[in-house]
């Protein structure tokens, strides 16, 4: 299988003394669906937004489909994101003066590239939000906007969606939803899904569950199933702990 992300030795310094990355090295291959978990301020959001090209890494690589952001120019690496990484937030991140269609066909129109009506619409309609083409996003529920936002993700085909607590602002039947989704993508689709939570029962609908602590990689776990996570999350704090 080939690799959709391929992070080598990353690591992350804020302000010369804050350790988020202290050396992360890790691969996700094309149409997996893979969890990252670890305790507040483990460092997973800091290694989502590195991995994306949302933010640069203090040294090491990231290298998508191939191609190195990590050596890329910021204007490069901006247009490579745009049509190649899709990014979910926790608060969903949608324009409100926008309208659903509008805001799912965002990324294509800043890529420059033109939006295929009927593809944008059968995307909408898959997601079940066919009639709301023409709502706000502030008229939808939590459940339906973070539905807007993967679709906003799906849209320009990326080699890699990553997703940060996707499900963390949702009730249990909108987070079950979306995680039906996101594993849609990746199991129906061949997407590559990568997935920030803290929650057991959402880390189950994945592939792969990557454990982080202070800033390193703690572990794995395939098949992940909500006890086995919880038994693994419990005991993060030893091996730190012993060492
Ligand atoms: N912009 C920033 N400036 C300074 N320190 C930061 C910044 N962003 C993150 N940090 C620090 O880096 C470390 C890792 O933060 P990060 O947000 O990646 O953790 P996290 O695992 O996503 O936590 P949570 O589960 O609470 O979202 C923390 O110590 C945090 O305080
Ligand atoms: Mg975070």
């Amino acid at each position: 299988m080939t690799d959709a992300v391929q992070l080598e030795a990353l690591t992350k310094t804020y302000d010369d003394t804050v350790t988020a990355l202290a050396g992360v090295t890790a691969s996700f291959p094309a149409g997996s669906f893979t969890a990252v978990m670890g305790p507040s301020g483990s460092g997973k959001s800091t290694l989502l937004q590195c991995a994306a090209g949302l933010d640069r890494p203090t040294s090491g690589r990231v290298v998508i489909a191939g191609t190195e952001l990590t050596t890329s120019g910021d204007t490069a690496m901006t247009k490579f994101r745009r049509l190649r990484v899709g990014f979910v937030f926790q608060d969903y991140n949608l324009l409100p003066s926008l309208t659903v269609e509008q805001n799912v066909v965002l990324p294509l129109r800043l890529a420059g590239k033109r939006a295929d009506r009927r593809r944008v619409r059968a995307v909408l309609d898959q997601l079940g939000l066919g009639d709301r083409l023409a709502d706000s996003p502030e008229k939808l529920s939590g459940g339906q906007r973070q539905r807007v936002a993967v679709a906003r993700a799906l849209i320009t085909e990326p080699a890699v969606i990553f997703a940060d607590e996707p499900t963390g602002a949702l009730d249990m039947r909108s987070a079950r939803e979306v995680l039906g989704l996101l594993r849609a993508v990746v199991h129906e689709h061949g997407g590559t899904v990568v997935m920030v939570t803290h929650d057991p029962a959402a880390a189950a609908y994945t592939d792969s569950v990557l454990f982080l602590a202070d800033g390193r990689l703690a572990g794995s776990l395939r098949g992940p199933t909500v006890d086995a996570v919880a038994e693994r999350l419990a005991h993060l704090g030893d091996a730190a702990v012993a060492a």
